[in-house]
């Protein structure tokens, strides 16, 4: 039994929102503030910048109720960041920062990006030996991150791509004139998310091509695919991941290195457009080019129980995780089937082996011809998309947590 640590707890979020990255922040401030070793539970301000800039927030003074609400307000209620800890300055700040508020636990949520900034503080405090425990909570949608079976975030994105491109198969379908359709899924270099959309096949609304980052996009083919499905039924609906690359590394999406964000990536976004340009150009058909953006990861309205449930699982997890004595490890999901059913078990995995590792589709998921994906794919998303939520409404509207954010 590990000795018990009294100190303040800290918790921020990292990169990218999903609908119920704020289902971990509950699952961490609920069960820090429960907690008797732990005296006081602060937020950081966008993430690690907020920890730099001095700027947290005091959760405990926050209303248990609108607290609660977070299990299904989408996006980062304390607000994101994407900047990477660069220098011993900055690890010095942070360094400075936790030892003059006594925190003596640390929770990260993000993705890859984020594990790496856990990971340098985490190793940081302990070579100059102050003692703290530094736990990541995962996060995103990309579903991209190494070391867990899934990503918290992912099933839901995932649920409300496979919907709206069943409800888009229906709209494209209407005209007795030919139409083709193009749609965009975010994912990076990840094609998890753009996969889902094979899952609108459940719903009889299957997409007709689907195209992965994990395979190289060649346009001519791509063109030569969408024409034959195009004469053979006078429609097509194409799903291409945002990360779509030509083979020497090119985005689809002409993205330009230059535009990137604080983590180094290259702004993506503009694929469906490209393409739908091409595509009526070569072969003179109506086409639309539907990029999904935002909406994909905020679409709370639709989210899954199940990966809401998860999410909460994973924050207070990581919380349990330190107060046994836990560090360097970032929570972890595993698969189990018991009894024939899906069940979502918890593991620790170091930091170090998460941090920057991008996790991929395997090639044995994906036909041999590179434009669907197969059954075991579809067997893996199935469960993760389980379950309504019942959320709170007024005015038949979505009622969001209100924080109050009363700053330290
Ligand atoms: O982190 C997930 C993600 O949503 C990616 O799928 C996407 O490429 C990226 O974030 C977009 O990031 P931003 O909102 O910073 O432009």
């Amino acid at each position: 039994m590990a000795e018990k640590l009294k100190g303040a707890a800290v918790f921020g979020q990292s990169g990218g929102p999903t609908s119920v990255i704020n289902a971990s922040a509950y699952g961490v401030i609920r069960t820090a503030l429960d907690a008797p070793e732990i005296t006081n539970v602060y937020g950081m301000a966008h993430g690690i910048v907020g920890i730099l800039n001095d700027t947290l927030y005091d959760m405990s003074k926050e209303d248990a109720g609108e607290l609660e609400l977070l299990l299904n307000t989408p996006s980062s209620a304390l607000g994101s960041c994407r900047y990477k800890l660069k220098t011993e300055e900055d690890l010095k700040r942070v360094h400075e920062i936790l030892e003059k508020h006594n925190i003596r636990y640390f929770f990260y949520n993000g993705g890859n990006d984020s594990m790496d900034t856990c990971t340098k503080v985490s190793d940081y405090l302990e070579k100059v030996g102050y003692e703290c425990r530094v736990v990541g909570v995962p996060k995103t949608i990309d579903n991209d991150l190494y070391g867990t079976d899934h990503c918290p975030g992912f099933g839901s994105a995932a649920k409300y791509i496979a919907t709206s491109v069943a409800e888009v198969h229906k709209d494209a379908y209407v005209y007795d004139t030919g139409t083709i359709t193009i749609v965009e899924i975010m994912g990076r270099n990840a094609g998890w998310l753009t996969g889902a959309s094979a899952l609108a096949g459940l719903s009889d609304a299957a997409p007709d091509l689907i195209y992965l980052p994990e395979l190289p996009f060649d346009l001519d083919e791509f063109v030569a695919d969408v024409e034959r499905v195009y004469k053979e039924k006078n429609k097509c609906l194409v799903t291409i991941s945002e990360g779509a690359q030509y083979a020497d590394g090119t985005f689809v999406s002409h993205a330009k290195m230059s535009a990137t964000d604080g983590f180094g990536h290259a702004q993506l976004g503009g694929t469906a457009t490209t393409l739908a340009s091409v595509i009526n150009k070569r072969l003179g058909v109506k086409v639309r080019g539907i990029e999904l953006s935002l909406l994909q990861r905020c679409a709370a309205h639709i989210a899954s129980q199940t990966d809401i449930d998860e999410a909460f699982l994973a924050g207070k997890s990581a919380v349990e995780f330190a107060l046994s004595g836990g560090s360097g490890k970032m929570v972890a999901f595993t698969r189990e089937i018991k009894d024939g059913a899906y069940h979502c078990g918890i593991s620790y995995q170091p930091l170090s082996i998460c941090a920057n590792t991008e996790k991929k589709i395997p090639r044995e998921w994906i036909n041999e011809n590179g434009t669907y994906v197969t059954k075991e794919f579809i067997d893996y998303v199935l469960p993760l998309i389980q379950g309504e939520n019942n959320r709170k409404l007024e005015n038949s509207l979505p009622r969001f947590a209100k924080l109050k954010k009363i700053k330290v």
